[in-house]
């Protein structure tokens, strides 16, 4: 097999080729003066089985992995790793005339001849049936639950920050015996509404706040602060794929968090957790 190596996930695609022993292949990147991509599979794929590997955090990255997988007509079989599947968020018409982009993307996929495509923590399960192809779900959600046990936090308690994360929050911790919780809306009068953990008293503990995605990192600056207010000891925080968008590290950083953490989903110097050999056994079987 070769691994084949999108333009946004360079370490990633070659972190995925060593556990598998496998070459990367060398491909070609540059932009046009107007702007447009150029993409060149250099090496010979010509009936070889291939995997490329390639997120979408922008919409060139699209760009990219549809260029790759029209270069690989040769190859002989062709598996796609999409580690971040951007668009995933805007999985339903929340207005009128809006377009489901996510669907508009498994579409474009779909025409291709694909074996199998691979995505990790996808934003919603559901967007799954739009694809065509045979996706699989890989979850990432034990790998941060390890790195957070091999930092020796004393007794951490893992928190989402809204209802929706607590299935995240539950998979870090459960296979680790840590506690876990959401931060949850309560009312106190008609006037007040206090935001907090539902269950758990979190005075003086150490707090990882953990979510899927992180981009302009505002659900993230509200819920440190939140639990600041709670007298937490040390905030960290964990996501799966670190979008930080615009100011989004500054934002977490100004509102206490000590330490954030993220896959390499998304490359950058936050991504202290590999999914590499997650996606190799994947891919192994
Ligand atoms: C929302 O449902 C997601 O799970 C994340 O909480 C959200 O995308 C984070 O976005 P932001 O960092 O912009 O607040």
């Amino acid at each position: 097999m070769k691994i084949i190596p999108g333009i946004s996930t360079q370490v990633l695609a070659t972190r995925i080729a060593a556990e598998l022993g496998c070459k990367v292949s060398v491909c070609t990147f540059k932009k046009f003066p107007d702007g447009e991509l150029y993409t060149r599979i250099v090496d010979d794929i010509k009936d070889e089985e291939v995997t490329i590997v390639q997120s979408i955090r922008t919409d060139s990255d699209l760009i990219c992995l549809l260029q790759l997988i029209d270069a690989v007509e040769e190859a002989g079989k062709t598996k796609v790793v999409i580690p971040y599947l951007g668009y995933a968020r805007q999985d339903k018409k929340f207005k009128l005339g809006e377009a489901i982009s996510i669907r508009a993307i498994a579409r474009c996929l779909s025409v291709a001849d694909l074996d199998t495509i691979y995505v990790v923590n996808v934003h919603n399960k559901a967007v799954l049936k739009y694809f065509d192809v045979d996706t699989t779900e890989l979850d990432a959600s034990p790998l941060i639950g390890d790195y957070v046990t091999k930092k020796e936090i004393a007794h951490p308690v893992i928190i989402g920050p809204d209802e929706g994360a607590m299935g995240l929050a539950k998979a870090v911790a459960a296979p680790y015996g840590f506690d876990y919780d959401v931060l949850a809306k309560k009312r106190i009068s008609g006037e007040e509404v206090e935001i907090k953990p539902k269950e758990l008293n979190v005075e003086g503990k150490e707090v990882v706040i953990v979510d899927d995605i992180i981009s302009t990192g505002g659900t993230i600056s509200e819920a440190a602060s939140l639990l600041k207010a709670q007298r937490t000891n040390d905030i960290y925080v964990a996501c799966v794929h670190g979008v930080f968008a615009q100011n989004a590290i500054s934002r977490m950083l100004n509102a206490g968090v000590k330490e954030l953490i993220a896959t390499d989903t998304i490359e950058s110097e936050f991504s202290k957790v590999s999914v590499a050999k997650m996606v190799a056994e994947a891919l192994k079987r």
